[in-house]
């Protein structure tokens, strides 16, 4: 049998610049992509919409099992709908945590994102890509940054289209998530053993991508 496709796992709090940096290394190296987020919050929009009890791991779970969830880069389509700005709300942040904290919900999730890995190699980003998903990753990088700088970044994101948005509610907000991320029992967000850190507060998405890549490189990933 021949040797499952390389993986490059990035995990890291909100705002660390995961998602940026993984689409910028998927698209150098030609890999697939998984933006492990995006599911959970799929299934919190979907489980909102149904007005289900974002407590009932079972009954979230069954609503995550039904979704046919699409994602391209840039977009997501659920059961044909694009839903891509939809799961960019802010309750869809909260609730997201919310739902990605229930072991039912993350097991009905675990092989559907497994398919993403497919030739020549995949870049998944998340909070347990390098942890619980892909544990035989070849690359794990946890990418963190100060919680001001990951505040101001989500707000530079969301002010032009919610005009209202406070610096203030966002940092709060974003504490309270990283708190039930990394406090809860089920793949709580937490570097891998053999996880590279790499601090972006002074960063740019550029250069934590080439950062990325030159630890690919040393592995003798991608290429040269
Ligand atoms: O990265 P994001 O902000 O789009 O993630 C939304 C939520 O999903 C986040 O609060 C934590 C959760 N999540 C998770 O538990 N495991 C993952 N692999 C990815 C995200």
């Amino acid at each position: 049998m021949s040797a499952p496709a390389p993986v490059i796992a990035i995990d890291g709090p909100a705002g660390a610049g995961k998602g940026g940096t993984a689409a910028l290394v998927a698209r150098h190296l030609g890999w697939h992509l998984l933006d492990s987020g995006v599911v959970y919050r799929v299934v919190a929009l979907a489980a909102l919409r149904r007005r289900a009890d974002l407590a009932q791991g079972d009954r979230v779970a069954a609503i995550a099992r039904t979704l046919d969830i699409s994602l391209q880069p840039g977009t997501v389509t659920v059961d044909g709908a694009d839903e891509t700005l939809a799961v960019r709300e802010p309750e869809i942040d909260s609730a997201a945590s919310k739902v990605s904290a229930l072991p039912a919900v993350r097991a009905a999730l675990f092989d559907m994102q497994r398919s993403f890995r497919k030739p020549p190699g995949l870049v998944a980003d998340g909070r347990d890509m390098g942890t619980v998903v892909f544990p035989d990753a070849r690359l794990k990088v946890f990418l963190t940054a100060g919680a001001q700088e990951r505040a101001r970044r989500r707000y530079r994101q969301l002010k032009d289209v919610q005009p209202g948005v406070s610096l203030r509610a966002l940092s709060k907000a974003i504490e309270e998530r990283d708190r039930r991320d990394r406090s809860r029992a089920a793949s709580p967000l937490a570097p891998a053993p053999d996880a590279t850190t790499i601090d972006s507060t002074a960063m740019s998405i550029d250069a934590v991508a080439e950062a990325v890549l030159a630890l690919a490189r040393e592995r003798g990933i991608g290429r040269p």
